[in-house]
């Protein structure tokens, strides 16, 4: 008589994968805005409709490597002329209306996005929101301040990927 050959089950533990490749902020990010930040959110994403046709600084042009991986380890940035005229001008600050957007991907062929962020100067003060590729608002205005607004002080009118 055969006995049957018991195996020990194999338990096989599927460990959770960490990214741990700089995107902690985001995470800390509370992304609950308030219904007035959404709707400006919406508003926004709208206006940059076609962003990927807008200026790019010639130090940045495609995509490049973030400094800090915030949004991904590469990126891209496009920004309206506005903002393009700011950059030209001797001011310290750029003009309401002014906006930039960055892409952040997984890699360097920039086939995949990971968020997209935008800031507008509206009022005198910069508007904060992030967006999936589709364009559903992940975090914006007050919700999203403190940590973009935190990070990006360190930059000329928080401006961080140039100085002009
Ligand atoms: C931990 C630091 C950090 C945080 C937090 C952060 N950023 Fe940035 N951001 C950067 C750096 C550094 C750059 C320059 C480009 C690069 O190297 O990725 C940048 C670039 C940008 C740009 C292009 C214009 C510029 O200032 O250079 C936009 C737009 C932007 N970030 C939006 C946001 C928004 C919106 C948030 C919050 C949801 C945010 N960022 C949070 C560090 C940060």
């Amino acid at each position: 008589m055969t006995r049957p050959v018991l195996l020990p089950a194999l338990m096989l533990l599927t460990v959770a994968c960490g990214k741990g490749d700089g995107d902690a902020a985001d995470s800390a990010e509370p992304g609950g805005a308030s219904a007035e930040d959404a709707a400006a959110a919406e508003a926004l994403w709208t206006e940059i409709s076609g962003y990927d046709s807008w200026n790019q600084h010639a130090d940045w042009t495609g995509v490049k490597a973030s400094a800090d991986g915030t949004h991904g380890p590469y990126v891209q940035i496009w920004y309206n002329d506005s903002a393009d005229a700011g950059f030209t001008a001797a001011g310290d600050s750029l003009d309401d209306g002014s906006i930039l957007v960055k892409e952040g991907y997984d890699d360097e062929s920039g086939a995949s996005v990971r968020a997209i962020t935008v800031m507008k100067k509206t009022g005198g003060d910069w508007f904060w929101a992030r967006y999936s590729e589709d364009g559903s608002v992940a975090t914006a205005g007050a919700a999203a301040v403190d940590s973009c607004a935190g990070c990006h002080a360190a930059g000329k009118d928080s401006i961080r990927f140039i100085s002009w």
